[in-house]
């Protein structure tokens, strides 16, 4: 499975379907792609309904006929403007095309719905979408039933978790590898990733990609 951050929350996994996740590109500084050079997506997981996370949610999933997933209230949502969707809950999973949706607890804010996190199963990897969250002991339940094969968690703070909360994060999901996002977007969410790598230290392997940059996992 091929896993690209495209800056600040956006992610994008390409194995046997294409997933896609928190699609913030228009107004991404940090997005080196456009709409247009997304290539095909089968799904479009949304973790909560800032603008910074649902993004051109709507828009690619009419463009790609992809299914929208999204918690039950933001997934009403889409539907109503048109988009094919499917709510879920947290601690409810759903599955399709062998690619596996898990909603995870996230302790964040939302205009729509709740905010969540997603644990997504393809081609036999467990790869955890955190959004946007404060660290919470039930990221202990992630590290009891899936030991992430690659995590990407916010280190930028104020919004969300810094990055002494993530290192406990790393504990706490027994994440293998991480990718930080969340951070360096906009004023008030500065972190230095480096830095984070070398205070995660052997807890797991922190890999510091650049927005576009594709992880062979
Ligand atoms: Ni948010
Ligand atoms: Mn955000």
């Amino acid at each position: 499975m091929k896993a690209t951050w495209l800056g600040h929350s956006v992610v994008k996994l390409e194995g046997s379907k294409t997933v896609l996740i928190d699609p913030f590109i228009n107004g991404n500084s940090k997005c080196p792609v456009k709409l247009s050079e997304l290539g095909h997506i089968d799904f479009v997981a949304v973790t909560h309904a800032h603008g910074d996370h649902l993004g051109d949610a709507y828009t690619i999933c009419k463009m790609n006929d992809a299914t929208f997933i999204g918690c039950a209230e933001l997934a009403d949502d889409a539907a109503k403007h048109g988009v094919k969707s499917v709510g879920l809950n947290i601690g409810g999973s759903w599955k399709c095309d062998n690619v596996a949706f898990n909603m995870v607890n996230a302790v964040h804010s939302s205009p729509i719905g709740c905010a969540c996190g997603y644990v997504i199963y393809m081609d036999g990897k467990r790869v955890y979408h955190a959004g946007d969250t404060a660290l919470t002991m039930d990221m202990k339940l992630i590290g009891a039933f899936f030991e992430p094969d690659l995590s990407f968690l916010p280190i930028g703070d104020k919004y969300t978790m810094g990055m002494l909360s993530a290192i406990k994060a790393v504990e706490y999901t027994k994440t293998k590898k991480v990718i930080p996002i969340h951070y360096n977007t906009f004023p008030g969410i500065e972190a230095k990733p480096d830095v984070f790598k070398e205070m995660v230290g052997s807890r797991a392997e922190v890999l510091l990609v650049r927005p576009g940059e594709v992880y062979e996992l």
